[in-house]
């Protein structure tokens, strides 16, 4: 089964093959609003106004087409949101970027449940090198939040790389920590 965390990373792609270099993910637990809320902002290319209608459809894609299955991130999210009592608003301006909003009913049986966050957000900040993305990566569960960003996080861990041996551990542990903090 797809988790939220599975469908958020496949959404940064879009970004990332956007050209973004400024990604900024909220993941929003709100229990007492019964909502579950996933924001990813970017600053790509942004899609094109004729575009815009068509980017939930399925197998929509300006990709080149290849061997593998292409159009079905959003149309995936959408329908995933829809069935969950929620929606996916798409907000973009060309030439500027990309926002893109998922809600959810937290308590809704269709809800996927949201998988593996630290390891999403530990894959996504020790990419960075080779794709030169600035993160800022949030979660709020109830109104307590953390937030990672590239500069900070690297200063944290006292690394001097996201690149050199046991960093990703380390920023591992770290999330692991702050998910805790968040959860009590
Ligand atoms: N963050 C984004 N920035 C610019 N264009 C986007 C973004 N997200 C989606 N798109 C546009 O919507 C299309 C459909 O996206 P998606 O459903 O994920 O399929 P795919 O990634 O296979 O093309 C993309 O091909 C692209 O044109
Ligand atoms: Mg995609």
């Amino acid at each position: 089964m797809r988790t939220l965390s599975d469908h958020i990373f496949d959404l940064i792609q879009n970004s990332i093959n956007a050209g973004a270099q400024n990604i900024h993910v909220v993941v929003e637990e709100d229990i007492p609003n019964n909502l579950f809320k996933i924001c990813i902002k970017d600053d790509g290319h942004g899609i094109k106004p004729e575009h815009l209608s068509r980017v939930k459809d399925t197998f929509f894609t300006t990709r080149p087409r290849g061997k593998r299955h292409v159009g079905l991130g959003l149309a995936l999210m959408d329908a995933t949101c829809q069935r969950s009592g929620g929606n996916l608003a798409i907000d973009s301006e060309y030439r500027r970027g990309t926002t893109i909003t998922a809600t959810m009913k937290h308590d809704h049986t269709d809800r996927p449940p949201i998988g593996d966050i630290p390891d999403m957000f530990a894959s996504l900040m020790s990419s960075t090198v080779e794709n030169k993305i600035l993160w800022t990566l949030e979660h709020i569960y109830n109104g307590k939040r953390y937030t990672l960003k590239n500069r900070a996080t690297k200063d944290d861990l006292n690394l001097f790389s996201y690149t050199e041996p046991g960093a990703r551990e380390k920023l591992y542990e770290l999330i692991i920590r702050k998910e805790e903090e968040i959860h009590h």
